[in-house]
This record gives structure tokens, sequence and C-alpha cells, in this order.
């Protein structure tokens, strides 16, 4: 599609001006008080929406941010593809490492570095972008809804509830998802797992106050050292989670389709070199990508307690607490994990202290078939524009919504990704190609086209 090509070349500064309008909305969802950038991005993205050539598309409030909807009906019997991607994007903290602001965006390198240049507006706008293309020129072989969310980066609390009052509104043969990576720009890849997640925030409590260290240190259980103790107990020596029940439903994975899987491509002194580490870390008996792919992990992501200021004060804290996230695998329930985790957290606390176990969000993880057609046409556009067939992959990352699309639509999601791990989302300096962004454009009207003859 030579065309697809020349219509990117002339329009380009353009495509890149209305993404950049787009990443300078600072819609980070997990602040309360952020309704206004919200409700604007939402506006932004409606009316982009509607500008490429939708028929409708409106915001439509939920009891968190809003949701953008929009479709262009072309034909009752063409097939039917649903776009789900999310405006809202992580946190920027800590601002002192960025080397230009977060929601400035510049292009430096050939990258776009900002907030949200990958997860996922630039992603996200690709398929705008490609929309907008085929409309244009009359090309489109299939009906198109998008369903835009505000809430994912905080585990989409309402939109589930939204699936199910809107089924008929979202009715479609396949949901088409940008918001997962490939291996590299020559080793294209399509993501056909993801993981589940339990995120849970613990909290032990010792003494009624912070106490004098000199007074009381040596007689009273501190929190802070308790609750590291607690936390280095789960996982032992293999690092193998030692939760009771914990690998209970956890499907191993066949020697052959191991095998399978390590066709990919993976170079470990590059990776290690990338994150700057001398030695990598994690369960025994398994490879890096089966560590992240295939099997289930705990990690700490935040753990505070006492004084973290400046200089020295003399405490023996009161409290302590830490986030913990699992990272789960297929058929483990993330409901039951939170249960198994806080009944084993609960029972290594020892006497003289409390503890609370909430938990924050969750979801299941999910596998995508190879053998279905919209597989098939993702792997067919890829292969046409990157000119290499693209490899199956498991991701370690969490999209949860995308389990409950199928449970509560009875649809499957298609991950046709093209972020890569060193895009740095969710982390300072997060950027985007523009190798990438101009190659999803030019992929997606392939899917579409390719998607409409398979089926
Ligand atoms: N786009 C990511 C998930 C992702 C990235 C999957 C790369 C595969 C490859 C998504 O925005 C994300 O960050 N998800 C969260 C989920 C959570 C907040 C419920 C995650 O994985 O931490
Ligand atoms: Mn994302
Ligand atoms: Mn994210």
């Amino acid at each position: 599609m030579n065309d697809v090509k020349n219509y990117i070349e002339e329009n380009k500064v353009r495509f890149l001006d209305e993404l950049f309008k787009l990443i300078r909305i600072p819609s980070i969802s997990s602040n309360p008080e952020n309704g206004n950038e919200m409700v604007r991005a939402a506006e932004y993205l409606k009316n982009a929406l509607l500008e490429a050539g939708a028929d409708r598309a409106k915001v439509i409030e939920t009891d968190g941010w809003p949701v953008i909807f929009g479709e262009k009906m072309v034909d009752p019997h063409f097939q039917t593809v649903l776009v789900y991607g999310h405006y809202d994007v992580q946190p920027v903290e800590p601002l002192e490492l960025w080397e230009s602001p977060p929601f400035e965006p510049v292009i430096r390198d050939g990258k776009i570095y900002a907030r949200g240049a990958d997860d996922d507006k630039g992603q996200l706008f690709m398929h705008v972008k490609a929309f907008e293309y085929l409309v244009k020129n009359n090309l489109l072989k299939c009906n198109v809804k998008f369903m835009i969310e505000g809430e994912e980066e905080v585990g989409s609390p309402n939109l589930k509830k939204f699936c199910l009052e809107n089924r008929e509104m979202l009715k479609a043969d396949v949901i088409l998802i940008s918001d997962t990576t490939m291996i590299a720009p020559d080793i294209p890849s399509i993501t056909v797992g993801l993981r589940g997640l339990s995120y849970l925030e613990v909290e032990v409590t010792g003494p009624n106050r912070d106490l004098h260290s000199g007074l009381y240190g040596g007689a009273v259980g501190n929190p802070a050292i308790i609750l590291a103790k607690m936390i280095a107990s789960l996982t032992d020596e293999e690092h193998r989670i030692t939760i009771k029940g914990f690998y209970d439903d956890v499907l191993e994975v066949s020697d052959k389709e191991r095998a399978e899987m390590s066709a990919a491509p993976f170079d470990l002194e590059a990776y290690k070199q990338s994150l700057g580490i001398k030695e990598i870390m994690g369960e025994k008996g398994f490879c890096t990508t089966e560590r992240t792919g295939i099997r289930p992990s705990l990690d700490v992501c935040g753990i505070w307690s006492g004084f973290t200021g400046k200089g020295a004060k003399t405490i023996l804290p009161s409290k302590a607490f830490a986030k913990i996230s699992m990272r789960l695998v297929p058929n483990q329930d993330s409901k039951k994990i939170d249960r198994l985790f806080e009944e084993h957290f609960k029972s290594i606390a020892p006497a003289g202290v409390e503890v609370e176990v909430r938990s924050l969000h969750g979801g299941q993880g999910y596998v995508t078939p190879i053998d279905f057609p919209a597989y098939r046409a993702a792997s067919r556009a890829i292969e046409a524009s990157f000119g290499k067939k693209p490899i199956p992959v498991r991701s370690g990352g969490s999209i949860p919504i995308v389990a409950d699309f199928e449970e509560v639509l009875g649809i499957k999601s298609i991950l046709m990704g093209f972020g890569l791990n060193s895009d740095a989302i969710h982390s300072p300096n997060e950027n985007y190609p523009l190798f990438n962004f101009f190659k999803g454009i030019e992929t997606i009207p392939l899917f579409y086209q390719y998607f409409s003859e398979e089926t």
C-alpha cells in the first residue's frame, strides 16, 4: 500500500502536531483533582474522531473518568473492529530525572519524549490517523468503533460495568489494541499473553506512637524491621513465592511450547546493559523471558516507614507500609490470590504487631489464540509493512480489562502493539520512536484489509 506512505509523508507534521496537543494535556488518572484535564483529553479525542471521519462520537460519563465512544458503520455486512485504548497516563515523579518536562513533547534522536508518548496516547493516536486515512480515501472494508477509557492506569475500575451496560453499542467481531510492545523494530512480534495482577497495600502497626529509639530500642518490636522480614520471607532462595497455595492454579507450559517460545531472540547481555545491572535474578529453572511471560512474580512497588526526611531523627516507628504487586499468569484468579496473600501475610506476623492488608486493584491474565482470523490479519499486516513475519510473544505486562472484554462482551482481543521495551513507559523520559509511530499508521490499514479478507 504505497498510498498510505504518501498520505503519511504529506501529513506527518500535522499528525505530530495533533498528537502533541493531546500529550500536552496532563491526564494523570490517579490524581482525583485532575477532572478538568481528563475531560479536556476526552473532548479532544472525541473531536479528533469526528474530524477523522467518525459518523458519531461522544464523551460518556461514568462513576470515574469519562469514556469516549465513536464509530463509523460502513456496511452492516462488514466485520466490525472495536479499537480500545486509554488516554490516561501514569504520574511523572520523580520530575528531576526528566531531561525535558513530561508534558512538553519534544523530538530528540528521532523519538518523541513525553509522558504518554507511547503509553498510550502515541499508540492510540496511530489508530485515529490510520482511520482518517481509510475514511478520507474510501478504503474502509470494516466497520470501526472506538472505546477509549481514562482509567486503565488505575485498574479500569468502571469499565467492566460500562461494557455490561453498553453491550449492544460495543458489539464487534474483534477488539484491536495497540498498548503493548514488539521485540525490536527489525524483530516484529505480536503479544499473545498478558499477566494478571493483584495489587495490595500492607500496614504493620506496633506501638501507639513513634518512640524514642534510645529509651525503647531493643525492647519493643520495630514495625519497619518486622515488615522487612515478613516481605523477605515471601520468596525463598530459589525465588519462588512462599504464599501457601500460590502456585496451585498456575498452568504449567509444556516443554514443546517452551521450546517454541525460546525461538524468540533475546540478548541477555544487552538486556543487563540496558538496565545497568551486572546480574539478573529470578525463579530457578526458567529463563528471563519465561520469568516474565509464563511465571507469576511478586514485587515491592514502594515501602515506607518512620523518618525519611533529611538528617537524623532517632525514633522507632509506630507503623510501616508497603505496596506489593503480584503478576499472575492465566488461570490464576486475582481475588483468590488477594485472599491467599492476606491469610498468609497475617499468619507470619509476630505477636505484638497488627497487620492490615488492603487490595487496591487487580485483574486476570489473558492468552490470545494464534489460530484465529484477527491474529492472521495482524500477522500478515505486520509482515507486509515490516518485511518480517512477527513472532508471538507473551508479555509480562497487564491490561486487566482485556479478560473482562472476553467475559462480558464475548469478544477476543488482538494485541498489535508497536512500542519498545526501551520506550521507558511509566518511567522518567518516556519516549516513542517516530519510526514506530509512522509504521503503526502504515500497518493498521492493512489489518483492516486482511481482517475483511480472513473472515
Ligand atoms: N500498556 C500497559 C501494559 C503493557 C505494556 C502490556 C507493555 C504489555 C507491554 C498498561 O498501560 C499498563 O501499564 N498496565 C498496568 C496495569 C495496571 C495499572 C492495572 C500494568 O501493567 O502495570
Ligand atoms: Mn497502556
Ligand atoms: Mn501503562
